[in-house]
């Protein structure tokens, strides 16, 4: 399963690719806004200096809704860098531009998914990444790793090799659930990935070592 960190802020992406583990970035348009970034110009540097950064995976969004204008933004992003992975909303509009940048060799991610049957079109129209957005359902009541399930069984049965991206993890242990359940990719933000590292018994058992040490070379 690979790791992506769910961020526009430089400082956070240092911070996950310092931890020697990380396979991408994945940003949106909130994020982007949390940055402050705003103006066409400093996006498209913001997404540069990302992609240069990090050398894979980039979803970069588009924010055009209709057909013709996802496909002009999706292009310039795509020829920004080689590492940039045009992000396109789940819609009727969407999975049309989808399938146009597959035909084109661009690499996509369709973002806000909540059902299994709008990830069955976004394979069919050749997605390269889905993301189904597992924390916003949790906050409705609703199983958002079943859905991960879900579409990771249909994905097998039906042979589609659009990636599934989790994306909305709020938890360490939402990461660890998807791996469980056969995800792709996970995108988190930091603090989740990094919550993975931490046990009781790791930190108690270090302490005796080092301790059994000192006492054993003093
Ligand atoms: O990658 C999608 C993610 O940014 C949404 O997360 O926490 O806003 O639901 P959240």
């Amino acid at each position: 399963m690979e790791f992506f960190v769910d961020t526009a802020n430089l400082d956070q992406i240092r911070k996950a690719m310092d931890l020697g583990v990380l396979d991408g970035v994945t940003t949106n348009p909130s994020l982007m806004a949390k940055e402050g970034i705003r103006g066409n110009d400093a996006v498209m540097e913001h997404y540069l200096n990302i992609a240069k950064m990090v050398g894979q995976n980039v979803s970069a969004e588009v924010i055009a809704t209709d057909y013709e204008g996802m496909i002009r933004e999706g292009q310039v992003l795509a020829a920004l860098h080689p590492a940039i992975v045009v992000k396109v909303p789940m819609t009727r509009d969407g999975i049309r531009a989808i399938h146009t940048f597959h035909s084109e060799g661009i690499r996509t991610n369709c973002t806000l998914v909540f059902s299994a049957g709008q990830a069955l079109l976004a394979a069919k129209a050749g997605a390269t990444y889905l993301s189904p957005f597992i924390g916003r359902l949790d906050d409705l009541n609703m199983d958002g790793l079943e859905l991960i399930a879900q579409i990771v069984q249909i994905y097998r049965t039906q042979g589609f090799t659009t990636k599934i991206l989790a994306a909305s993890i709020r938890s360490s242990l939402h990461i660890v659930r998807c791996a469980e359940v056969g995800a792709d990719v996970v995108t988190c933000p930091l603090s989740a990935m990094e919550g993975l590292f931490y046990h009781p018994l790791t930190d108690k058992g270090l302490a005796q070592f080092l301790e059994d040490h000192a006492r054993n070379n003093a």
